[in-house]
């Protein structure tokens, strides 16, 4: 039986918490519960305890409870440690390594890995505490299951309502590689479109919403895989039950794929820009005269270089191809230029496709071309990762 270390701590959506541990029960794991004093304040021991069975931890300096078991076995002997919900307070000390109580203590002293799902009034989400918090906890490989947004119990709207319990429980089955056909693997995906900086001020960008991207890291995750996403700069959500980097530029993008490697399977959604600017240190100021020329240099190409022969090429390689015309005669020339093993074609020449919710996709392979229907890009996402998970079945 796997066991989930669930640690709750304070704020309104603390009560959410007992339908978690009613369906992770349902489930089948086995979960031992963390309460810290300002969660005990939204839910008792007590309700914590009938729900999961086992007895429900709260105080750090307890002589019963560490004759029983040590906070440092009680961290350990779990396969994963939750934290749900995760307030502005205990992300903060995790994020500097603090130890004051039980719960910040045993996010220290852990060798597992950890998932949080944060709820918290949404001025607190966006302040940028919180998010250098979160960027830090991200670094660390510390999985978040975004909170969504809507009408919150304070009275304001936007993003901090935890994410409902089943969305919640996938994202610890994706964690746990659950029985999926990439349990153990690992992959890395990139996603979103690169920003190259013209000046402290200015950047090149393009039109990608990361969403194909996204999508493909979530449904691998589903199937079992350990995920590292690097995503460039795009406004939707970190995909549950996966580590995202966040990066700007292509150079960026390339240095955090290759700190990722080894990986089994690199799927390269990202629309890398083909080229950065010999960028001022200054901001450009209009001169008058002829505007300025700017001197573009090529970028690193990230899907070639993955897709090189050497010890550390993952076993699949997966490119796509956006293109406005002639669609399998110039993505069957990608394909073979960059040395991948697959590539995803799509014609992004109407409107809508860049950015958009659908995807209509041509599959380049071994086997030849596959044409696939109209669909949204989760559902592309889910065929591919599918067609992924027969290869290493
Ligand atoms: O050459 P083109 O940009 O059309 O190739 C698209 C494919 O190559 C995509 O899979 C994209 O993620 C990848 N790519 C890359 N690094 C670049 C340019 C493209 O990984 N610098």
């Amino acid at each position: 039986m796997k066991r989930i270390l669930l640690i709750v701590s304070g704020g309104i959506a603390a009560y959410k918490a007992l339908e978690l541990v009613r369906l992770l029960s349902k489930a089948g794991y086995g979960v031992r519960c963390v309460l810290t004093p300002a969660g005990e304040k939204f839910v008792t021991p007590m309700a914590l305890q009938a729900l999961s069975g086992e007895k429900v931890y709260t105080d750090l300096f307890s002589l019963t409870d560490e004759s029983e078991m040590g906070h440092i076995e009680l961290s350990r002997s779990a396969d994963l440690v939750v934290v749900a919900p995760a307030s502005a307070d205990i992300l903060a000390k995790m994020a500097a390594g603090l130890a004051g109580d039980l719960a910040s203590t045993l996010l220290l002293a852990t060798d597992k890995r950890v998932l949080v799902a944060p709820a918290m009034n949404v001025r607190m989400w966006e302040h940028p505490a919180t998010r250098a918090n979160m960027a830090r906890l991200e670094s660390r490989g510390v999985l978040v299951v975004a909170p969504d947004s809507g009408p919150m119990a304070c009275g304001e709207f936007g993003p901090g309502r935890l994410a409902e319990p089943p969305v919640i429980l996938a994202a610890i089955e994706a964690a746990l590689g659950v029985a999926g056909p990439l349990s153990g693997r690992h992959a890395i995906v990139t996603s979103g479109p690169t920003h190259e900086p013209i000046d402290p001020v200015r950047y090149i960008a393009n039109r990608s919403s990361g969403k194909q991207g996204h999508a493909i890291a979530a449904a691998l995750a589903a199937l079992g895989a350990r995920v590292t996403l690097v995503s460039g700069p795009v406004s939707i959500a970190d995909p549950a039950g996966v580590q995202t980097l966040h990066v700007e530029t292509a150079a960026q993008m390339l240095a955090a794929v290759e700190a990722a490697l080894p990986a089994d399977v690199a799927v390269c959604a990202a629309a890398v820009g083909d080229w950065r600017v010999a960028t001022a240190a200054q901001k450009m100021k209009k001169a008058g005269g002829a505007p300025p020329a700017l001197q573009l240099a090529e970028n690193p190409d990230i899907l070639a270089q993955l897709s090189a022969p050497g010890p550390l090429r993952p076993r699949l390689v997966v490119g796509f191809a956006a293109e406005t015309e002639h669609l399998a005669e110039y993505a069957a020339a990608k394909r073979a230029r960059k040395g991948c093993d697959w590539i995803v074609a799509n014609n992004v020449g109407g409107t809508g496709i860049m950015g958009g919710e659908e995807n209509e996709v041509l599959l380049l392979s071994d086997e030849g071309a596959q044409a696939w229907p109209k669909l949204s890009k989760r559902e592309v996402a889910g065929l591919l990762a599918e067609k992924i998970g027969k290869i290493f079945a």
